[in-house]
């Protein structure tokens, strides 16, 4: 197989009240990835218009969210961030993986089952089509690493069902053309740590998620410190006081939870956290959680606030990340219209 260069693609939809979990279980990490990988860090409009998006509001979640990347701790001069409606080959390469992949594979995906819910009927087809475009935004880069929470393992799969199938049905063009053995990497998910799956704060076993009717089910990035420290105070937990050991938060979905959210924090694992904690009432680890959260996330939601402001700079960051994005994808095209057999100058 040629070489193939390691490179990270991950990409977060702009539908607002962005979170702790969007944050722990996927930016924070695009962050750390930056020291050693090329990195490509996508607004992707196009998935969230999926569903109905007020356009004014769209606009603005697209700069809100370019500005918390910058915020965390991306770097748009040393790695690329843009969004992917600018780089029209993510549409194009979804309608040759859309030819590729099954309908008997994307009737199984689980996230479409529970966005659709039971109006089926009248969902829309983009929301059915949405993993063949989340393959192109990976496979437009040729990406090796995807950093992702949880809810996106069964997504990924699908992207390297996707690449292999492609590999496969055109084998031979794809010597002959001189690409070696395949064309596409089979992308390596980046799913770990102890907040892969940040739960809601009023209900252990539903996830924490920016569609949540309450605000007080999640901390947001721009939450301020009185309410970072009222919602953690009204977080649901058990009557236990913390266990010392981590076998015994498993009956504990609340508790782990928390926990795991620490854990994240402060980069210790879960078990590192019950060592400090165990024994320990909530009342008085929900005030260390707090304390925690409020320094990470302050500066993070002071930061964003400016940043929004200054929407020339948001806009430049875009327009300049995607013109260094569309350099890559078009490279990628036009290999996949000489594999496919279409005619191009
Ligand atoms: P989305 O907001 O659906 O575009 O998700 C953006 C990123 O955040 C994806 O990598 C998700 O897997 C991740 N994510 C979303 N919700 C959570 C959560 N509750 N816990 C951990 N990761 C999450
Ligand atoms: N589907 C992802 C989500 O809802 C967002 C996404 C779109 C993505 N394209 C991607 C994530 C490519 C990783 C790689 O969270």
């Amino acid at each position: 197989m040629a070489a193939i260069q390691e490179r990270v693609f991950s990409g977060v939809q702009p539908t607002g009240n962005l979170h702790l979990g969007n944050y722990l279980g996927a930016i924070k990490r695009f962050v750390e990835l930056q020291a050693r990988y090329d990195c490509i860090y996508c607004v992707v409009d196009l998935h969230a218009i999926t569903v109905w998006q007020d356009p004014e509001e769209l606009t603005r979640n697209i700069r809100e969210l370019t500005a918390a990347f910058i915020a965390c701790g991306i770097d748009p001069k040393r790695h690329i961030v843009f969004n992917q409606s600018q780089v029209a080959e993510h549409a194009e390469l979804a309608w040759v993986f859309s030819c590729v992949a099954r309908m008997g594979w994307l009737n199984r995906m689980t996230q479409f089952k529970e966005k659709a819910g039971k109006d089926r009927e009248n969902v829309s087809v983009g929301l059915f089509a949405y993993p063949c475009l989340m393959a192109a935004d990976i496979l437009a880069y040729r990406a090796t690493h995807v950093p992702v929470g949880e809810d996106q393992k069964q997504h990924l799969e699908l992207t390297r069902d996707i690449a292999q199938k492609f590999n496969n049905d055109f084998a031979a063009r794809i010597k002959a053309l001189g690409h070696g053995e395949a064309y596409f990497p089979l992308t390596e998910p980046l799913i770990s740590g102890p907040a892969t799956r940040v739960m809601s704060l009023r209900d252990g076993t539903k996830k924490m998620s920016k569609s949540d009717a309450s605000d007080y089910s999640r901390i947001n990035l721009t939450d301020d410190a009185d309410a970072i420290a009222q919602k953690f105070k009204k977080a649901k937990t058990d009557p236990h006081p913390l266990p010392g050991d981590e076998k015994e938060l498993e009956q504990r979905p609340e508790a782990e939870n928390l926990v795991g959210i620490y854990a994240a924090l402060v980069d210790h694992t879960k078990a590192e956290v019950l060592a400090e904690f165990g024994g320990a009432q909530f009342s008085r680890f929900k005030e260390a959680l707090t304390e925690r959260a409020v320094a990470k996330l302050g500066p993070i939601g002071a930061e964003m606030k400016r940043l929004v402001q200054d929407t020339a700079y948001i806009d430049q960051v875009l327009v300049g990340g995607a013109d260094r994005a569309r350099k890559i994808a078009a490279e990628t095209m036009k290999a996949v219209k000489d594999i496919c057999g279409f005619v191009r100058a």
